[in-house]
């Protein structure tokens, strides 16, 4: 597809011969994937010989009742997994449901923002947990698991109902086993690319944190704890807005108070949640605090911060640096170090050395 087995920004071909509907889609989708547009078959025909799309939304007009090449290039065995949303008006239905089908979503005009958005996350996301089943079996459980759990987490979060920790903690269990087999990469390297960026944020920070944890000792129940922490670390942005969430240029003042509030908003989900930890407490609630006093909510500094909060600090902060965004490439390992060594007044230095080791250990710095 493309030279960089790091790269996960999705490349997304649209075919469309109208230019205002054209430019509408590729207006929401450009901020957040790689789009190119086409206004003629042939010459989309031309990019997919030289590059798979990982996702195509084709107009019904183009599609010619049926009769088009691009309705035949849809069977093309190199294109299966590349799911093909349709365009238009109720009528392209019929290449959803009736004869001809293989076409896999539908996007109705007039396009709502949400509605664009909604359906190529879906679909991008879909063919990843597709290729999740092919996995060794652990790796699969994994991400299914969690996958699962976040998605009943952010519903009890909509309904304001309280989390269910005994479901997180046995989501967490498959992690814990892949952290004690030393057996992770199946599950770093398969949920790249994901759309539902928490999720992907949440468990690279549990499996980073448990890994940290396993190597200075921590075991059995409180590495579970570790695993659950790192999942349920930032369930307070499941209320920040998603322009918030997602903008890809430097936030303002209001949106980064705005951004800065899913701690607190975590807490308040920790707070309703019955039998809640203080393990699971400290790293959602300190995982931003500083040494050096500088960080948020609460501005802790020094002893006040625990080893915990200490490793959660350089989890999340490494976890983010070297995570794709749309906006921005995800930082090699070795440069994130480079990057929290020279926070030596914010973050444990011992504790970050260790971390590198046992990550060098594991290979995980090969660029
Ligand atoms: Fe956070
Ligand atoms: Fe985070």
């Amino acid at each position: 597809m493309d030279g960089n087995p790091n790269h996960t920004v999705s490349s997304i071909y649209i075919v469309n011969d109208d230019r205002v509907h054209r430019e509408e889609i590729h207006l929401v989708l450009s901020h957040l994937f790689k789009v190119s547009s086409f206004d003629d078959n042939n010459a989309v025909l031309e990019a997919m010989a030289e590059s798979r799309p990982d996702l195509v939304i084709v107009d019904e007009r183009m599609l010619e009742g049926g009769k088009g090449c691009l309705f035949d290039k849809r069977k093309d065995p190199d294109l299966k997994s590349v799911p093909f949303i349709v365009s238009g008006l109720a009528s392209a239905s019929q290449y959803i449901n009736g004869e001809g089908s293989g076409f896999d979503r539908l996007l109705i005009r007039p396009f709502s923002k949400n509605a664009i958005l909604m359906q190529v996350s879906d679909a991008i996301s879909y063919n990843i947990e597709q290729k999740w089943e092919n996995l060794p079996e652990l790796a699969m459980t994994t991400l299914q698991s969690t996958l699962g759990e976040f998605q009943d987490i952010s519903r009890a979060i909509e309904e304001n109902r309280p989390l269910d920790l005994k479901a997180s903690s046995n989501s967490c269990q498959p992690l814990v086993q892949s952290i004690n087999d030393q057996n992770f990469h199946g599950i770093l390297d398969n949920i790249r690319g994901h759309h539902n960026y928490t999720y992907v944020h949440s468990l690279r920070v549990a499996t980073y944190l448990s890994i940290f944890g396993h190597a200075i000792g921590i075991r059995d129940d409180d590495l579970l704890t570790l695993a659950t922490g790192g999942l349920l670390h930032d369930v307070g942005k499941m209320v920040t807005p998603q322009e918030v969430l997602n903008k890809s240029s430097k936030l303002d003042e209001t949106e980064w108070q705005c951004m800065k509030q899913h701690v607190e908003h975590s807490s308040k989900v920790y707070d309703q949640t019955p039998d809640i930890t203080q393990g699971i407490r400290i790293i959602g609630e300190q995982h931003h605090e500083k040494l050096d006093g500088s960080g948020y909510p609460l501005g802790l500094k020094g002893k006040e911060l625990n080893e915990l909060a200490r490793m959660s600090a350089i989890v999340d902060i490494f976890g983010a640096l070297t995570d794709e965004r749309s906006y921005k490439e995800a930082f090699p390992p070795e440069m994130a170090f480079e990057i929290l060594g020279e926070m030596s007044a914010q973050l444990d230095q011992r504790l970050v050395g260790i971390f590198r080791d046992v990550l060098e250990g594991h290979g995980a710095l090969a660029a």
